[in-house]
């Protein structure tokens, strides 16, 4: 990571940004017209029916994809006008990933998915057994290093897949739907989990139609149909009015500003 910036600034910043998809004939407005500023180390929801636009944004924030109007600032680089080029380099140095279908690779142990990581990256032989070592223990999986994805339950092939996204350090996470494919005790220790991350100075966004979320984030924000909803507006957010009230001392407090390994603590599986 290259920032050096304080804890508590605007790590993404969207402004008027529009994303329209065009096939046959039809428009399809996904992201209209979004505006949203996270900080460093929160951890954010997007929450939304199917189909309002939760990935399109998503994707968008990570470098996946770029808007047809407006701007994303990401770390303050301006990701919305990246080349190609520059975009990869975003995705493999600064962004982690975490997928609703975890997306390991069937042949490679748990080990082997997160060293794969850092060897993309260009990490050297010493340094990748020391951080793959360390990313298993922060997710509790250290018994299971040797383990291939189908010998893994669901909530362990996503702690595979978080310590996957936290290997190069990066200083956002994007986690799309980590849950829906979870029983929702598995899918709250997801969240426990990734709570912990954004603990340590990480930003966390993730878009998922679970409500019990509402619980481990920061804030909630709600699509519909291509809109960002005022804050605490929407169904899903009025539904569940368990907002936070005051985030949890233990849990909110490092917020070094350093997207370093988070704290040991893996919740119970
Ligand atoms: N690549 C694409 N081409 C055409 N339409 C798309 C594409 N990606 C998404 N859409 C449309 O954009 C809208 C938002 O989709 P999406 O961002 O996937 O929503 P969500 O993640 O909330 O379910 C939907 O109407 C979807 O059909
Ligand atoms: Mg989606």
């Amino acid at each position: 990571m290259t920032s050096n910036r304080a804890p508590g600034e605007a790590m993404v910043e969207v402004t008027g940004v529009t994303r329209v998809f065009r096939s046959a004939g039809t428009t399809v407005r996904a992201v209209d017209d979004v505006s949203l500023t996270i900080g460093r180390g929160e951890f954010m929801a997007v929450v939304g029916r199917s189909g309002s636009g939760k990935t399109t944004l998503l994707n968008l924030i990570a470098g996946l994809d770029q808007p047809d109007e407006g701007r994303i600032l990401v770390d303050g680089q301006e990701v919305s006008r990246f080349n190609d080029r520059q975009m990869t380099e975003f995705r493999r140095h600064q962004v982690g990933f975490v997928f609703q279908s975890f997306g390991l690779l069937p042949l490679l142990s748990a080990e082997e998915n997160v060293d794969l990581a850092l060897r993309i990256a260009g990490a050297g032989l010493r340094e990748r057994q020391q951080r793959t070592r360390e990313l298993l223990a922060l997710v509790g999986l250290t018994e299971r290093a040797h383990h291939r994805p189908y010998e893994l339950s669901g909530g362990e092939q996503q702690r595979v897949a978080v310590a996957r996204a936290l290997a190069n350090q990066p200083a956002l996470v994007i986690a799309d739907e980590p849950t829906g494919e979870l029983d929702s005790t598995t899918g709250a220790q997801i969240f426990a989990l990734l709570r912990d991350v954004a603990a340590a100075g990480v930003t966390v966004i993730a878009a998922t139609h679970d409500p019990f979320v509402m619980e481990h984030v920061d804030r909630v924000l709600e699509m519909s149909d291509g809109r960002l909803l005022p804050e605490g507006e929407g169904l899903i957010v009025s539904q569940h009015v368990t907002k936070r009230s005051a985030p949890s001392a233990t849990m909110n407090s490092a917020g070094s500003g350093r997207a370093d390994v988070p704290p040991a603590r893996p919740s119970p599986r």
